[in-house]
């Protein structure tokens, strides 16, 4: 379990590399779009291995860095990837960078993934607004002490993916001439992809799309009082809905086709994002 000093001691590590810099977003960079990094001026790259406390990603496909920069006029921390449960993480642990990016002063979070559709109508390559999210029976980041420098005990879940910043996510993908589709991202912690009957549950109960990260990052930004934005990119149709299973490399080679417009249409809502009165940020 972890405690706030070992939070402090982290954060102090990124003090002591990025100078004065205070990022105001944190960017949690997906399968597939790691590379809108490689976009950030004067990049400061910070691996995972470095930072006290911090999870290591063990997916080849997850690069392992902080990366803190400008994107879109807008100062930022970057994850070039992330950890997941399934990697022998306890949630805790896998939202640890979203409360260093707290007392570093982000007040925005944007985050992406990858996700099998779930909804009949949504097709491989399309984008989705995340408007909601459901977690049942996976472990949850905030179980344990609660540590009150972040947040209350009692977390309001109302408004999980900010109304106002969906708002500007849909204007942002209208201007591009982006279709958007926008669900309920449904969360099993993997690392096997879902049974068919798990499928049409998760169906049943709500969701659009489904995948194994994200929920444990976004249930502590909310504690701490981050806004959040969510994106995932559909790499595939989920088990039981076509005939042919789950390929081998189905959901990179999916991401890799996309990534242009999806790392666009996040650039675009990046520069959109209200800027904080000076007198709020901390
Ligand atoms: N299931 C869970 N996670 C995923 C999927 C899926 O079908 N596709 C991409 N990530």
């Amino acid at each position: 379990m972890l405690n706030y000093e070992d939070y402090c001691q982290a954060a102090d590590l990124l003090r002591s590399r990025i100078g004065g810099f205070s990022p105001e977003v944190l960017l949690i960079l997906g399968t597939g779009i790691g590379y809108l990094a490689e976009s950030i001026e004067d990049p400061v790259v910070v691996p995972y291995r470095e930072v006290p406390h911090m999870p290591v990603s063990t997916a080849s496909s997850h690069a392992g860095n902080f990366v803190f920069g400008r994107l879109a006029g807008r100062c930022i921390m970057a994850m070039q990837g992330r950890v997941h449960i399934y990697e022998g993480y306890t949630a805790e642990q896998v939202a640890f960078p979203v409360r260093l990016a707290r007392l570093l002063g982000c007040r925005d979070m944007i985050v992406t993934n990858a996700a099998g559709a779930v909804n009949y109508n949504y097709h491989v390559g399309d984008i989705m607004l995340i408007s909601d999210q459901i977690r049942l029976f996976d472990p949850d980041p905030l179980i344990g002490p609660n540590i009150p420098q972040f947040g209350d005990r009692w977390c309001d879940m109302s408004d999980v993916y900010c109304a106002q910043y969906r708002d500007l996510a849909r204007q942002a993908a209208c201007d591009m001439g982006i279709q958007l589709r926008e669900g309920v991202y449904f969360y099993f912690t993997g690392p096997q992809f879902e049974t068919p009957a798990e499928i049409r549950a998760a169906r049943m109960l709500g969701g659009d799309a489904i995948g194994m990260s994200t929920v444990p990052e976004v249930i502590a930004a909310v504690h701490c009082g981050l806004k959040v934005l969510g994106f995932s990119l559909l790499t595939n149709m989920a088990a039981g809905m076509v005939k042919t299973a789950y390929v081998p490399g189905e959901v990179s080679r999916t991401a890799e086709s996309v990534k242009d417009t999806f790392c666009a249409l996040v650039t675009s809502c990046l520069s959109r994002l209200p800027h904080p009165p000076a007198t709020e940020r901390s």
